[in-house]
C-alpha cells in the first residue's frame, strides 16, 4: 500500500519480521536539531523544520511496525528560555504539522494526544491542535502523544493536586493514594508506560520527559543527530531493545 510518508512495509521487511519483542510504548527525545543545522551553516530554525520531517517519517515507521504507543517530545517547559524567535517558530510547527499532515494520519487511523499544558500556546496553534484531537478522536489505531509544553515533574505536580482536591473533598481517602492512584492523573493515563525511550544526539539524559512513566524504561542513546534519524536507525533501536532481558527487580529466568 503506498502512502504519502512513503512504502508501507509492514510484513514485508525481513528487518522487521526478526524483531522477537516489540515496545508497546516508544518515547522519543528528538534531540540535535540546533547542531544539525549549525554544521550546515543554517539558522537553528532550519533545524527544527528537518526535525519535524524526521518525525513524521519516524510516525509512519513506527505504524509501520506495530507500535501501539509513540510519545514524542516537542517542546518542554524548560524551553521557553530560548531566543523568542526560535520558540515562536517552534509554537507555529503544530499547526503547520497538523494542517498538512492530519488526512495521513486520519488515514492510518492514528489517534493523537497531547501532553503538556496548551493553555501557554499561541491561540492559533491551540486552535488547529485541539481540532486535530477531536478529529482523530474515534481512531483505532496507533496512538501518539505530543508532548508539547510539558514537564515530568509538571505532569507530577498537576496529579498529585488532583489527589490532594479529591483528599480534601472528602471523594478519596489518604489511603487510598498509591501508584496506580497517581498514574491514572497523570497526562498518559490509561495508556501503557514507555518501556523503550530513545534519545538522539549523543546527550544522555532524560530531561524531564516523562520522569514517573520512564521508572523501568530501556534506555536507549544514538549519536544520530535528529534530523537525520530514519527508519534504519530505528530498527537498530529495537532490534536492540528485542534483546535486552528486562526483570523489573526480580531475578534473571
Ligand atoms: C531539541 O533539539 C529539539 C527541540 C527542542 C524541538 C524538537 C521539535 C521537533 C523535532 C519538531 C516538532 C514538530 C511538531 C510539529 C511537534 P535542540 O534544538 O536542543 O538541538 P541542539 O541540542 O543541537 O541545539
Amino acid at each position: 500500500m503506498r502512502w504519502r510518508w512513503g512504502w508501507d512495509n509492514r510484513g514485508q521487511n525481513p528487518d522487521i519480521d526478526s524483531l522477537a519483542v516489540r515496545p508497546k510504548h516508544v518515547g522519543i527525545i528528538m534531540d540535535g536539531n540546533g547542531r544539525w543545522a549549525r554544521r550546515r551553516g543554517l539558522p537553528r530554525i532550519a533545524g527544527h523544520h528537518a526535525g519535524m520531517q524526521a518525525m513524521k517519517e519516524t510516525i509512519r515507521a513506527c505504524d509501520d511496525l506495530g507500535i501501539e504507543y509513540l510519545t514524542l517530545y516537542a517542546f518542554s517547559t524548560e524551553n521557553w528560555k530560548r531566543p523568542q524567535r526560535e520558540v515562536e517558530f517552534l509554537m507555529k510547527l503544530p499547526r503547520q504539522f497538523f494542517i498538512t499532515e492530519i488526512d495521513e494520519l486520519m488515514e492510518r487511523n492514528v489517534r493523537i494526544r497531547v501532553i503538556g499544558d496548551t493553555e501557554q500556546l499561541p491561540a492559533d496553534t491551540r486552535e488547529t491542535v485541539l481540532q486535530s484531537l477531536e478529529r482523530t478522536k474515534q481512531n483505532t489505531g496507533m496512538n501518539v502523544n505530543f508532548a508539547l509544553n510539558y514537564g515530568g515533574r509538571m505532569d507530577i505536580v498537576f496529579a498529585v493536586r488532583k489527589l490532594a482536591e479529591a483528599v480534601a473533598e472528602g471523594r478519596i481517602a489518604p489511603q487510598d493514594i498509591d501508584e496506580s492512584a497517581l498514574a491514572a492523573q497523570l497526562s498518559t493515563a490509561h495508556q501503557p508506560d514507555p518501556d523503550f525511550i530513545i534519545r538522539t544526539s549523543g546527550e544522555i539524559r532524560l530531561s524531564n520527559f516523562l520522569v514517573w512513566q520512564s521508572a523501568y524504561a530501556e534506555l536507549w542513546f544514538t549519536d544520530v543527530l535528529w534530523p537525520d534519524f530514519n527508519r534504519q536507525h530505528l530498527l537498530r533501536a529495537l532490534q536492540e531493545f528485542s534483546g535486552r532481558q528486562r526483570r523489573f527487580g526480580d531475578i534473571g529466568r
